[in-house]
């Protein structure tokens, strides 16, 4: 007789179910601290780069008139309309001691003029006014015409 072994009394055990402890709690506190500040200044210039020579301060309207261009019209202008030799002697020895450098004529003439002015020579003085003009006054004007005096 065959005494069949029945059973082993091996018993599959059921796999333990692994039980799903993974509590997925959101931790992740994101806050968004990008905070778009602009730092950026740009201010806008509506002027022009600046040119390479400042531009001239005094001149033609609305410019405020050059020094030496107002004292000429302050005093050798109405000396010379009221032929007012005394006046035209003080303002022609007062015009040679404004001689800027590069002018090498500046004060012979101014001297002429006022030694004409002494003699009360009106013509020999307007050609004095003239000399002058004629030679030095467009090189001044282009030169240093915002020059004190
Ligand atoms: C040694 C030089 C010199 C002499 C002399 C001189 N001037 Fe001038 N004058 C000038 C220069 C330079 C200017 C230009 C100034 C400016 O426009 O910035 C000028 C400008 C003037 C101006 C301004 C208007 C213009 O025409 O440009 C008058 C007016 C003037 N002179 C009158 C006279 C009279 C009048 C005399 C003679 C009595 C005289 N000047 C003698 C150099 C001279």
């Amino acid at each position: 007789m065959m005494v069949l072994a029945t059973g082993s009394c091996s018993k599959e055990e059921p796999e333990t179910t692994p039980t799903p402890t993974t509590t997925s709690t959101p931790t992740s506190t994101s806050t968004p601290t990008s905070t778009p500040t602009s730092t950026t200044t740009s201010t806008p210039t509506p002027t022009a780069p600046a040119p390479a020579k400042p531009p001239p301060a005094c001149g033609d309207k609305p410019l405020p008139p050059c020094p030496l261009y107002s004292w000429m019209k302050a005093n050798t202008s109405p000396a010379i309309s009221a032929a007012d030799f005394d006046g035209l002697v003080a303002a022609l020895d007062k015009v040679a001691t404004f001689a800027p450098p590069g002018f090498p004529n500046w004060v012979s003439i101014a001297k002429d003029g006022a030694d004409a002015a002494r003699v009360q020579n009106l013509d020999a003085v307007k050609a004095a006014c003239r000399g002058c003009h004629n030679q030095y006054r467009a090189k001044y004007k282009h030169e240093m015409r915002d020059r004190p005096i």
